[in-house]
C-alpha cells in the first residue's frame, strides 16, 4: 500500500508508538565487560588510549565486580598482567597466576557474575605472541599443549566459561578434552572464532602490554577482507566443540555477525574491542558526540546484526544508561 494510504511516519508520532513497534531491544544481561588485572594493592592505573579503563589489582577488580553485579550484568572477561614474562608463558597455566588468583577472589566475593577467562598465551610470552615461537613462527602443535593446560588451570580455579583467543588451528578440540579428561565436562567454551588480525586491538595492547615483540598476527589472525574463511572458522570451532562463537570485532563485522548468526543458529557473541572504545571515547571527549546515545545505538546496531551477547569496555556505562533509560 503506498503513500498516501501507507505514512510509517504514523507510529513515530511520540515514544510510546515507537516503543510499542520498537524491534531490538538491548538489554543489560547481553552485555560482558572486560577487566585488566594486575598484581599490587589499591592499584588503578588508567589506560592512556583508553580514558576510563583500568589495570585493576586484585581489590579493586573486586570491588568493581561486584558493582557490575549489581547493575545486572551477567559477566565479565578477565585479561592478566603477570609478574614475569617468558617463552613457555608459564604464568597462564600456574595455578597461582594472576588470572587463576583472580578468578578465586570474584568466586568468593561475587553471588551470580559468571567469570570468563580469556585464554591465550600473549600477555605471557616474553615476545608477545599468541603461541609457542619457534625459528620465528608460531608454532600452531605446541602451542595447543600450553593452551590445554592453561584451560585446566582456569577451570580448576573457577572459571565460569573459557574463552581461547589465540586463533590456533584446532585448539578448541584440544581444550575440550583436556577439560573433559580433567573432570570439567560442564564448563563450557566460548571460543574467538571469527577473530581478524585488526587495527583496532592496538589500545587493548598497551593495557596487556602484549604487543608482538617482532613481526605482527597475521599469520593466525584473519584477513579482515573474508566472510566465507570466516564462516568456515566458526564451522569448525562449532564441530570442535565451542558452546559460544565469537565475531571480533564488532563494528566492522557486523556482515559477519549476521551470517555466523542466520547459518549456525548458535550463541554469538560479539567483541566490540579496545579501538572501538577508544574512537568513541575520543569524540566525546572533544564534544564531537553525544557519548550515551552514540554507544547505545552502536550496542543495539550490533544486537541487531545478530549478537547475543556484547563483550564492550562501556558495559558498566551502558548498564547505568539503561537502567535511567525507563
Ligand atoms: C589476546 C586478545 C586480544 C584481544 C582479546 N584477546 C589482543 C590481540 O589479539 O592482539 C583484543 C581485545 C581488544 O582490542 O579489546 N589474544
Ligand atoms: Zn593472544
Amino acid at each position: 500500500m503506498p503513500f498516501p494510504e501507507y505514512r510509517p511516519r504514523r507510529l513515530r508520532k511520540n515514544e510510546a508508538l515507537r516503543k510499542l513497534i520498537r524491534e531490538t531491544s538491548l538489554s543489560v544481561s547481553d552485555l560482558i565487560q572486560p577487566y585488566f588485572v594486575c598484581y599490587g594493592k589499591g592499584v588503578k592505573r588508567e589506560i592512556e588510549a583508553m580514558p576510563g579503563i583500568y589495570q585493576l589489582s586484585l581489590d579493586n577488580l573486586v570491588k568493581e565486580a561486584q558493582e557490575v553485579e549489581k547493575l545486572g550484568i551477567s559477566a565479565v572477561i578477565l585479561f592478566g598482567i603477570p609478574a614475569k614474562k617468558d617463552e613457555a608463558a608459564s604464568e597462564a597455566y600456574d595455578e597461582n597466576g594472576i588470572i587463576q588468583q583472580a578468578v578465586r577472589e570474584l568466586k568468593a566475593n561475587t553471588k551470580d557474575l559468571l567469570i570468563i577467562t580469556d585464554l591465550c598465551l600473549c600477555e605471557y610470552t616474553s615476545h608477545g605472541h599468541c603461541g609457542v615461537v619457534q625459528d620465528k613462527e608460531v608454532d600452531n602443535d605446541l602451542t595447543l599443549e600450553l593452551l590445554a593446560k592453561t584451560a585446566v588451570a582456569q577451570a580448576e580455579a573457577g572459571a565460569d566459561i573459557v574463552a581461547p583467543s589465540d586463533m590456533m588451528d584446532g585448539r578448541v578440540a584440544a581444550i575440550r578434552a583436556a577439560l573433559d579428561e580433567n573432570g570439567f565436562n560442564d564448563t563450557p567454551i566460548m571460543s574467538y572464532a571469527a577473530k581478524q588480525a585488526s587495527a583496532l586491538y592496538g589500545p587493548f595492547r598497551e593495557a596487556a602490554e602484549s604487543t608482538p615483540q617482532f613481526g605482527d598476527r597475521r599469520s593466525y589472525q584473519m584477513d579482515p577482507a573474508n566472510v566465507s574463511e570466516a564462516l568456515r572458522e566458526v564451522a569448525l570451532d562449532i564441530e570442535e566443540g565451542a558452546d559460544i562463537v565469537m565475531v571480533k570485532p564488532a563494528i566492522s563485522c557486523l556482515d559477519i555477525i549476521r551470517d555466523v548468526k542466520m547459518n549456525f543458529g548458535y550463541p554469538t557473541a560479539a567483541y566490540s574491542v579496545s579501538g572501538e572504545y577508544s574512537m568513541i571515547k575520543a569524540a566525546a571527549l572533544k564534544g564531537w558526540i553525544e557519548e550515551k546515545r552514540v554507544v547505545l545505538e552502536i550496542l543495539t546496531g550490533i544486537k541487531r546484526a545478530g549478537a547475543d551477547i556484547i563483550i564492550t569496555y562501556y558495559a558498566k556505562a551502558a548498564a547505568k544508561w539503561l537502567k535511567t533509560e525507563d
